[in-house]
């Protein structure tokens, strides 16, 4: 049994989605097929975000690796073709790179970036974040919840309207209210003579939970960090590209960074991440550093990030995620209003929450029934999971290539599993 083999092999404990997991043998599209051949369509996996077996991107990694890949210490104008073209879709503050092989390196590059630059070492964080699994980057994880604070880095509770930190306050006191917890974190580095580095935040906050947010949250968070000196870093790594139906993250919620950190999608599947900046910063870094990464700034990573954007660009896939991601969210709030236990449905673009609660009023997270939801849309052949800040949300995150054909055949599936389940 494979199962069995790879308890041994790998260890259990390496977790698998699913109480019956599935084996995959092969992608293609929005679609994957089990060893039986049976096709889920996958409106989870945000990696492949031009599609599972990419024909361009494929063609393009192997036509590179047959003719030539080497190291960063030579001159090549793939890479800093890729470079120049990833800057133009910025804003104007982003203008050079330092590329690495995952999100964590990225995330890792941009807190020593930061540090360098303003001689301190505190990082601001929110309190459900996830950034990566370094010694460095996993300090960020879910400060105050699992792991307490360290001296260099503080949380805030993130912004949410759905569950705010407390009830009965208009939209602008909450924001006041979450901007006041910002401005105490930045207070305890002042007091303890540590002083503000950066703020480092997703977007979307998607591992929280894809909040809603008060409307001027971020761009009057990011003014706090820079009147304290700090830099502002932005996580792209999972809003970026697309995902929300603008190319950023940071341009649906409304703020512009100093940093920005990608990866996950960005080479559908090679491991290709980048951290980008200002040119002074970027060089600053540099000159203290002498930073090298044997896999990264390689002709193959800039063949694969290049294909990339020819696809997300020649099928107006960002125009894609808009739409079908409209059109997804509206049919799940239409499900949700007939059942007490889907207590919100949130999202932007391609990148939607059902928020699963044992009744409205109390709105108490259940994670039980998310993912006995995720279960249940797995055995009808639509791949979802569990997750978020108390892991009761059914996150859906397809391929930017779905249809709204797919979409609307998982709208159906949705409405079958909440009644199957005991919606
Ligand atoms: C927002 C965010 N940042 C960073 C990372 C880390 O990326 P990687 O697993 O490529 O190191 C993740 C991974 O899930 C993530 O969700």
């Amino acid at each position: 049994m494979l199962l069995k083999r790879r308890e041994r092999s790998l260890g259990a404990g390496a977790e698998l989605f699913y109480r019956h997991p599935i084996q995959l043998v092969r992608g293609q599209g929005a679609y994957v097929f089990d060893e039986t051949g049976r096709r889920y369509i996958d409106f989870y996996n945000n990696v492949p975000v031009v599609g599972h077996g990419n024909a361009h991107v494929a063609d393009a990694i192997s036509y590179q690796q047959r003719t030539l890949n080497v190291n960063s210490r030579y001159l090549h104008e793939g890479v800093v073709a890729y470079a120049e073209r990833l800057a133009a879709l910025h804003c104007p503050r982003i203008e050079s790179f330092v590329f690495s092989c995952s999100g964590t390196e990225a995330n890792e590059v941009a807190i020593q970036m930061a540090r360098l630059a303003t001689g301190r070492r505190g990082i601001l964080c929110t309190d459900a974040a996830y950034h990566g699994n370094s010694d460095l980057v996993g300090r960020l994880t879910n400060v105050g919840r699992t792991q307490p604070e360290s001296p260099d880095v503080h949380a805030f509770p993130f912004p949410d309207l759905y569950r705010p930190i407390a009830d009965g306050l208009s939209e602008q006191e909450l924001e006041d209210a979450y901007l006041a917890k910002v401005q105490d974190a930045i207070d305890r580095f002042e007091a303890s003579g540590v002083g503000l580095a950066a703020m480092l935040i997703c977007s979307l906050f998607a591992n929280e939970g894809l909040p809603n947010l008060p409307n001027n949250f971020m761009a009057r968070a990011a003014e706090k960090v820079r009147a304290a000196g700090g830099l502002v870093i932005v996580d792209e790594v999972q809003a970026g590209f697309g995902r929300a139906g603008r190319w950023w993250g940071y341009e649906v919620t409304g703020f512009q960074p100093d940093i920005v950190t990608l990866g996950k999608p960005m080479g559908n599947g090679v491991p290709l991440s980048a951290t980008g900046a200002s040119r002074n910063l970027i060089e600053r870094f540099r000159g203290r550093t002498d930073y090298f990464n044997t896999y990264a700034s390689s002709p193959l990573q800039a063949a694969a990030g290049m294909a990339v954007l020819d696809v997300i660009e020649g099928d107006d896939l960002v125009g894609n995620a808009a739409k079908v991601g409209a059109m997804l969210k509206e049919g799940l709030q239409g499900i949700a209003a007939n059942d007490p236990h889907l207590g919100d449905v949130r999202g932007r673009g391609l990148f939607i929450v059902v928020d699963v609660v044992t009744d409205r009023k109390s709105r108490k997270p259940d994670p039980e029934r998310a993912v006995a939801l995720a279960d249940r849309l797995k055995e009808l052949g639509f791949l979802t999971a569990a997750a978020g800040a108390y892991k009761n949300l059914v996150k859906i995150r397809p391929p930017l290539v779905i249809s709204k054909g797919d979409a609307a055949s998982f709208l159906e599936a949705f409405e079958t599993a909440r009644h199957d389940i005991g919606g």
